[in-house]
């Protein structure tokens, strides 16, 4: 059995924290480089205590070189803020590396949208066409094929599955959807910020970012091509004083009105039949963040208002692991030929 080597920029923060974690547990792929600048020169298991004694806790930590990277990697995570991944994956790719960028450097295909959105210039445009959009249960089979995975955004993600059905099945109107999404506070990073120290988020409740979310045009570029057609959405996220989990209210109008909650169910149970990783709960039943912590599942709840024409769509994930590290960790396992699940068969822990 082959033994992946896998390299992680951005050691230091909570996704590269997450997948520290998973990786410790992967029967394939061992962590074998780990980059921060602020922390160089220190052993993980001396900065992960939680690491200490499994496979990766004697990883030095380093500043990123692309040769060194080259020099040791199979596939590397960039696990950095959005608009410093893109001259690292350019770097990586030449030198015959494979590389799962998160951040949103690589997830808009038009180059004139991200500059907008994310008030940079985009210097790897040639890259863009080669990239894939690697959520897993839409887009595996390019994944398998691919060199370079945008991997997606964790509110994106909860938006995309909980909506795939109902756009795929034509069962609701595609204009007047509304995303009312909440995040617990790992997901604006570990980066000290006046925002998100503990007296700022803990005992209150807030929106930010309206309108206008940087996801937003990630999601209405993933929805127009489900929906095939142009789609807006109204996408409005929220801060919740937890750690991890996010959950998006998404509401839209049926396209039947005489539509039943038994009818919407069963199309997204037929959906979602094969996808080990997107439950719909039972009728009648409304997904939890605590149910999906630190796991690859997507939860999704279904309410039919027949008063008011409406298909409410509920999705949770962990913004951490679904969101970010173990949908990353598993488009590195279809990128290098092992089954999509490896190593990410984690149930939430409860309590
Ligand atoms: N948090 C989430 O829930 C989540 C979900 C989905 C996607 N993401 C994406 O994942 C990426 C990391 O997010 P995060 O929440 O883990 O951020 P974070 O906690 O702020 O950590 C950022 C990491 O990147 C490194 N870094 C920062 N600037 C850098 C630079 N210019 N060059 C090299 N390394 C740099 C930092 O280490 P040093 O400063 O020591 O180098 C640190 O290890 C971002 O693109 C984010 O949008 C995050």
């Amino acid at each position: 059995m082959k033994t992946i080597k896998a390299g992680l920029v951005g050691i230091t923060g909570y996704a590269g924290m997450e997948l520290a974690r998973l990786l410790a547990g992967h029967p394939q792929m061992r962590l074998v480089m780990a980059c921060s600048r602020a922390e160089s020169g220190k052993r993980l298991g001396q900065f992960y205590p939680f690491l200490e004694g499994l496979p990766g806790s004697d990883v030095v930590i380093s500043v990123f070189e692309a040769a060194e990277a080259a020099r040791c990697c199979d596939v590397v995570f960039l696990a950095v803020p959005a608009g410093t991944a893109m001259e690292m994956a350019h770097d990586l790719l030449h030198a015959g590396v494979k590389v799962v960028d998160f951040s949103a450097d690589f997830r808009l295909r038009d180059a004139a949208t991200y500059e907008e959105w994310y008030k940079g210039t985009h210097s790897q445009r040639a890259l863009l066409s080669q990239a894939v959009y690697g959520l897993p249960e839409i887009y595996a089979a390019e994944a398998a094929r691919a060199s370079l995975i945008a991997n997606p955004g964790c509110y994106p993600s909860s938006v995309i599955l909980g909506l795939y059905a109902a756009l795929r099945h034509r069962l609701i109107q595609t204009d007047g959807i509304v995303v009312d999404a909440k995040s617990g506070t790992s997901g604006a990073g570990r980066k000290a910020a006046v925002p998100t120290l503990f007296c700022e988020v803990a005992d209150t409740f807030r929106a930010y970012g309206l309108p206008g979310h940087r996801h937003t045009p990630e999601i209405e570029q993933e929805l127009s091509l489900l929906a095939g057609q142009e789609l807006r959405v109204s996408f409005n996220p929220h801060l919740v004083p937890m750690n991890r989990g996010i959950l998006s209210t998404i509401y839209t109008k049926l396209a039947d009105p005489a539509m039943t909650l038994d009818q919407v169910h069963d199309i997204f149970c037929q959906t979602w039949q094969d996808s080990p990783w997107v439950r719909v709960l039972p009728k009648g039943a409304l997904p939890e963040t605590r149910f999906v912590r630190g796991s690859m599942f997507c939860d999704i709840g279904l309410v039919v208002d027949s008063r008011t024409g409406r298909l409410t769509i509920l999705a949770a994930i962990d913004n951490l692991c679904r969101g970010a590290s173990g949908q990353a960790l598993a488009n590195a396992n279809l990128m290098c030929g092992l089954p999509v699940q490896t190593g990410l068969e984690h149930l939430a822990p409860l309590a």
